[in-house]
């Protein structure tokens, strides 16, 4: 199984924090909110991970992350996205990197309470995504059930209501993903929708869609992303991380550490 984190985009609603530095960089709580999605990661035991970022905070990225995992057996690799083209562009932007694999790709942006770690490890084919009951379906990936609890629709962002039930950015999917995402066809907005992949899947009769518990928290906008902060701290979902990333996080503000010292000399 391999990993993909799709952290590009502009998120110009997040302007001007995100004027200086990827959205997924800023902070939640007491690390940077990347973290998160690497967290849902690793700790479900995958070891090579694709990060998908603009090429305006790439460097940011490979500083941040470029070497504390490699001496921990986690080999983090680098894409630059020009031009954000939909979701799905990370399929085939990641083709090369995925090979033969099956792959499992995180949003930068989505924080999840729950530990997906069971659910990756024990996929075996077809696609695997998730569901979550939201208030606001329109904003999201949507996807209705019929009375068995079989997801029988899935649209992005529908202008009509179908279902409450959002699709969070946490996709499992078996290889055919990169074929999906190389004959899919943009959408209205000239973009490859995450949503052509999950049909793919679900015409075959090969999806499954899992609805879950606990937090899952997005940070689009000033509030969501205070708020997130908030609730990472009230429920203790900081402590949830691998140990791993933990130790990683702390060789890197040691390095930090010294090298401060060094200027002060
Ligand atoms: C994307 C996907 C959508 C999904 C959502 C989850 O939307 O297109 O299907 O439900 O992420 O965060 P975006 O947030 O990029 O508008």
């Amino acid at each position: 199984m391999k990993g993909i984190i799709l952290s590009g985009g502009t998120a110009t609603r997040l302007f001007p924090l995100t004027a200086t530095t990827s959205k997924q960089l800023l902070p939640i709580y007491d690390r940077q909110m990347i973290f998160y999605p690497l967290n849902t990661l690793i700790r479900a035991g995958i070891r090579d991970i694709l990060l998908i970022v603009a090429p305006e905070h790439s460097g940011q990225y490979l500083n941040l992350l470029g070497s504390v995992f490699k001496s921990r057996g986690v080999h983090i690799y680098f894409e630059v996205q020009k031009v954000p083209r939909g979701l799905a562009e990370a399929f085939i932007l990641g083709a090369p990197f995925i090979g033969r694999d099956d792959v499992t790709m995180v949003l930068g942006d989505n924080i999840f309470e729950k530990d997906f770690s069971d659910e990756i490890r024990n996929f075996e084919k077809g696609g695997l995504i998730f569901a979550k009951k939201v208030p606001d379906p329109e904003r999201y990936g949507v996807v209705k059930f019929d009375e068995d609890n079989n997801a029988v629709e899935i649209v992005e962002k529908p202008k009509e209501w179908i279902s409450d039930y959002a699709i969070p950015g946490l996709y499992v999917f078996d290889n055919r993903a990169v074929e999906a995402a190389m004959t899919a066809k943009p959408s209205e907005r000239g973009e490859i929708e995450i949503t052509e992949i999950h049909n793919y899947y679900l015409k075959r009769g090969e999806l499954k869609v899992s609805p879950f518990d606990g937090e899952w928290l997005d940070a689009g906008t000033f509030d969501t992303l205070m708020e997130a902060g908030r609730i990472v701290k009230e429920k203790e979902i900081y402590k949830n991380f691998d140990p791993m990333i933990n130790d990683a996080i702390f060789e890197f503000n040691e390095e930090l550490k010294a090298m401060a010292k060094k200027r002060l000399l």
